[in-house]
C-alpha cells in the first residue's frame, strides 16, 4: 500500500491533493443547514475526495464515473452516509439497541446495516455515535448508547466490529466512524450545538473512553463535534485531534469534520474568517472538511502564505488514500456499486427477522402490576389507543436515513392484529395527539373512551413523534407531548386495565403513569419490524429482557441525572428524612423514577450473596466476584447481571458506584447460574489528582445486582494494596 500511495502522491499537484480533503453532500438530501450547488462539476474538476447523502448502486456508479473518467489521476470517490440503526431494514434506534445489553445483537444490527449499505454503493458510515449522554433534554440521546462509560465502550466495540468485520477489502463491510469527537453530549441545558464546559478530568473519565474503545477496535475514521471543548471548537482542537487521538491513542485512520463545523468556528468566535478557520482545522489535525468547502476554496492560499505546511496536507491526503486503498477502490472503483447484488441484498428475510429479534430484545418492561402482561387469553377485546398505535412513520425513529417510512414498517396495529388469537379483536382509535399544539384539546377523546369502555384491556401507544429526538430536537420538558397524558388519565378512570406502550427516543417523565397504569413497556422506536416485535412481547411470545441504558428522572428538573454521581459533602443519608441542609430537592426525592440498568421480566430472579475469591489484591493480582442467580418464577427468561464497584476514598472524589461488568444470562424456571466477574486493579483506574491515569490502593466495595438502583445483597469489601 505504501509504495502505491507514495507513487500516486508523487504525481499529485497541490490542488489535486487538496481535492481529496473535501467531502460534499449530493443534492439527494440535506443533513445540515447549507447546500453547495454544482457538486458534480466539483467532482469532475478533481475538487472532491468523498461524497455523502448519495446511495443506490446506480447513482454511486454514475458519480464514481465522473471521478474516474473525468479527472486526471482517476482517484475514486469515497461514498459516506448516515447508516445509523439499519440502512433499508431498520433496527431499533441506537438507544433502544443499547437497552438490549446484548453485544451479539448489536453487532448483528451493524453487520446487516453494512451489508445493505455496501450493496448500495456506500463505503463508509457515520456511525457509531459514541457520545455519552446524561441529559434527556438533548435530542441526540436517542442516537447513542446512553449514559454509561463501561456499557458505552462495549457497545462502541461491538458496532465497529459489526460494520467493519475483519476485512475491509470485502465488499460487504464498510468503514465506521466514531463520532462526535468530543463531549457533544454535554451541551449545556441539553440544547443541541450549545456550549460544553466540563473539567478535563470529566472529559477523560466520562466522555473519551468510548472513543478510545473505538480506536482499540480498529475504527477507520473519526468525526469531530460541533461544540467547543474548554473554549476551543472541536474542529480546531489540537488537544483532542492530535495530542489525544494521535499521540496518546495512536489512531491511524482519518478525521472528518461534522457538517460545516469548520465554517462554524467563525460564529463560535474562534476564527476571524473562513480561511483562518480552515487553517486552524488542518493544523489541529482535521483531515477532511465536510461541506464547508473551505479547504477547497482557501487552503492553497494558506499554503502559499506559509500558514499551513505541505506536510500537513500530505499527512491528511495519505490517510484518505489509505482508506480508499483498504477498501480496494483503486483496484475496482465500482466494486460496491453492483445492481444485481443490491437487488439480492436489501430486505433479505433474515435481515427482517434479525431486526425483529433485536427489537424485542431492546424493549424494557418498566412496570407490571399484578402480571398485567403478557396479555391474558381472557382479554378478548383489545383497545389500541394513541397516536403511535397506527403509525408507520414513527416506527423507525430518527436517523433512519434510507429507511422507508411509508410502506415497509409494521405498525403496532398491524403487529397486534397479525398475532391476536382468533376470537380476540384489536380495535384502534387515535384519541390523542403528540403534537405540542394539541395540549389542552380533547377532540378524539370521546371516541377513544367509548372504545375503551367496551374493551377488556387498553393498550395506550403513546410517546413522542419520531422527529422529537435526534439532531436539533432538544426539549425543555420530558412530559408526554400534546394531550396524551390527559387522555391517559381518562382511560385509567374507566377502570379498565391500561398498558402504556411507550415509544420515544429519550427518557420521559412518566411518574403519573407509573403510579396509575397497570403496566408500562418501553419500545423506543423499534424499527421496520417493530409492530411484530411489540406483539411478541405483549402476547408473551418473548419475555422482555431489556434494561435501561439511561436513567429516567422523575421530572425534567433532575436533569442531568445519572447513576454514577458523586456523594457531595452533605449526602441526603446524613440527615433524618426531610432534614434541611442536606443535598436534596424540596419537591421530589433525589432518586430517579427508574435507575440505570433497571428492567423487569415476566419471571423473577433471585440473587445470592456475593462471594469473593480474596479480600485483597496487589498490583498484578485479581479478585473473582461471584453470585448465583436463580430464576424464581415460572417462565424462562433472561437477566442482565450487573457488577458495580465503589472506590471508597480517592485522591479525587469518586462516584457512588460504577458499572464494571455485566453478563446477560438465560435461565429456565428454577434454574440457577453462578456468574463470575474478574476484577483487576487496572479495571478501577481513573484520572488521579495529578492527572495521571491509574488505580489507587485502598478500600473498595462491590456488589452484583439487577440494576444500579438495587443492591440485591450487602456489598462486599476488598482492598488493593500497593
Ligand atoms: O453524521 C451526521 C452528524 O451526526 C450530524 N451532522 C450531519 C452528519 C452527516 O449527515
Amino acid at each position: 500500500m505504501d509504495a502505491f500511495i507514495d507513487a500516486l502522491m508523487a504525481k499529485m499537484t497541490l490542488q489535486e491533493k487538496i481535492g481529496q480533503l473535501n467531502l460534499l453532500t449530493s443534492d439527494w438530501e440535506s443533513t445540515g443547514p447549507t447546500m453547495r450547488s454544482g457538486y458534480q462539476d466539483d467532482i469532475k474538476a478533481g475538487r472532491v475526495g468523498a461524497i455523502f447523502n448519495a446511495y443506490t448502486a446506480k447513482y454511486t456508479r454514475d458519480l464514481q464515473r465522473l471521478a474516474v473518467e473525468d479527472t486526471r489521476l482517476k482517484i475514486p470517490l469515497l461514498f459516506g452516509y448516515d447508516v445509523i440503526h439499519g440502512h433499508r431494514t431498520i433496527f431499533p434506534i441506537s438507544l433502544g439497541e443499547a437497552a438490549s445489553w446484548d453485544m451479539d445483537a448489536i453487532e448483528t444490527s451493524a453487520r446487516v446495516s453494512a451489508e445493505e449499505a455496501a450493496a448500495e454503493g456506500i463505503h463508509w458510515t457515520f456511525s457509531p455515535m459514541v457520545d455519552i449522554a446524561r441529559d434527556a433534554r438533548w435530542g441526540r440521546v436517542s442516537e447513542g448508547a446512553g449514559e454509561d462509560v463501561f456499557l458505552g465502550s462495549r457497545i462502541a466495540r461491538a458496532r465497529v466490529h459489526g460494520y467493519q468485520g475483519d476485512d475491509l477489502a470485502r465488499t460487504d463491510t464498510i468503514l465506521a466512524t466514531a463520532k462526535h469527537f468530543a463531549a457533544y453530549g454535554a451541551a449545556q441545558a441539553g440544547r443541541d450545538y450549545h456550549t460544553v464546559d466540563i473539567s478535563d478530568r470529566t472529559l477523560r473519565d466520562t466522555y473519551l473512553p468510548p472513543f478510545k474503545a473505538a480506536v482499540d477496535a480498529g475504527v477507520a475514521s473519526f468525526m469531530t463535534s460541533f461544540n467547543e471543548v474548554d473554549g476551543v471548537p472541536a474542529s480546531g482542537n489540537k488537544y483532542l485531534l492530535t495530542d489525544t487521538l494521535r499521540d496518546k491513542w495512536g489512531f491511524d485512520g482519518f478525521v472528518v469534520t461534522d457538517y460545516t463545523s469548520i465554517a462554524e468556528m467563525v460564529p463560535h468566535g474562534y476564527a476571524k474568517d473562513k480561511a483562518q478557520a480552515g487553517e486552524q482545522a488542518i493544523n489541529a489535525g482535521v483531515d477532511m472538511d465536510m461541506q464547508s468547502a473551505i479547504f477547497m476554496d482557501d487552503l492553497a492560499k494558506s499554503v502559499a502564505e506559509g500558514r499551513v505546511s505541505v506536510a500537513a496536507i500530505d499527512r491528511s491526503v495519505r490517510r484518505i488514500l489509505e482508506a480508499k486503498y483498504r477498501l480496494g477502490l483503486f483496484e475496482d472503483p465500482y466494486r460496491y456499486a453492483d445492481e444485481a447484488r443490491e437487488k439480492a441484498t436489501l430486505y433479505k428475510p433474515e435481515y427482517l427477522e434479525a431486526a425483529r429479534d433485536v427489537a424485542r430484545k431492546s424493549m424494557v418492561l418498566l412496570k407490571n402490576e399484578g402480571n398485567a402482561l403478557p396479555l391474558a387469553a381472557s382479554a378478548k377485546s383489545i383497545a389500541l389507543i394513541g397516536p403511535l398505535g397506527d403509525s408507520k412513520a414513527d416506527m423507525i425513529g430518527s436517523w433512519a436515513a434510507a429507511g422507508d417510512r411509508r410502506t415497509r414498517p409494521v405498525s403496532v396495529l398491524e403487529g397486534l392484529k397479525a398475532r391476536a388469537p382468533s376470537g380476540t379483536s384489536v380495535t384502534y382509535a387515535k384519541g390523542a395527539s403528540y403534537e405540542f399544539e394539541a395540549a389542552g384539546k380533547t377532540d378524539g377523546f370521546a371516541e377513544a373512551l367509548a372504545l375503551a369502555r367496551k374493551s377488556d384491556v387498553i393498550i395506550a401507544a403513546m410517546g413522542e413523534k419520531w422527529d422529537m429526538t435526534g439532531e436539533a430536537a432538544s426539549r425543555t420538558s420530558l412530559d408526554l407531548p400534546g394531550n396524551q397524558e390527559a387522555l391517559l388519565r381518562q382511560l385509567v378512570a374507566t377502570g379498565k386495565p391500561v398498558v402504556l406502550l411507550l415509544m420515544s427516543g429519550r427518557p420521559n417523565s412518566i411518574g403519573w403513569a407509573q403510579d396509575h397504569v397497570a403496566a408500562i413497556l418501553h419500545a423506543w422506536y423499534p424499527g421496520t419490524m417493530g409492530g411484530h416485535a411489540v406483539a411478541d412481547v405483549l402476547f408473551g411470545d418473548y419475555n422482555p429482557s431489556g434494561k435501561l441504558p439511561i436513567t429516567f428522572p422523575r421530572n425534567v428538573g433532575q436533569e442531568p441525572i445519572h447513576y454514577d454521581m458523586k456523594h457531595t459533602g452533605r449526602p441526603i443519608e446524613l440527615g433524618a428524612p426531610g432534614a434541611k441542609y442536606v443535598s436534596r430537592y424540596l419537591d421530589v426525592p433525589n432518586s430517579p423514577l427508574y435507575p440505570f440498568g433497571y428492567g423487569l421480566s415476566y419471571t423473577t430472579f433471585g440473587y445470592s450473596p456475593v462471594s469473593l475469591s480474596a479480600s485483597s489484591m496487589g498490583r498484578s493480582g485479581s479478585i473473582v466476584a461471584s453470585a448465583t442467580v436463580t430464576n424464581t418464577g415460572t417462565r424462562a427468561g433472561e437477566e442482565v447481571v450487573q457488577l458495580y464497584v465503589q472506590d471508597m476514598v480517592g485522591s479525587v472524589t469518586r462516584p457512588v458506584q460504577e458499572l464494571k461488568g455485566f453478563e446477560k444470562i438465560a435461565l429456565a424456571p428454577g434454574e440457577s447460574r453462578t456468574v463470575q466477574f474478574t476484577v483487576r486493579p487496572e479495571d478501577l483506574a481513573f484520572t488521579r489528582a495529578d492527572m495521571s491515569f491509574g488505580w489507587e490502593p485502598g478500600e473498595y466495595r462491590l456488589w452484583i445486582a439487577p440494576s444500579s438502583g438495587a443492591k440485591a445483597s450487602t456489598p462486599v469489601e476488598f482492598t488493593i494494596t500497593e
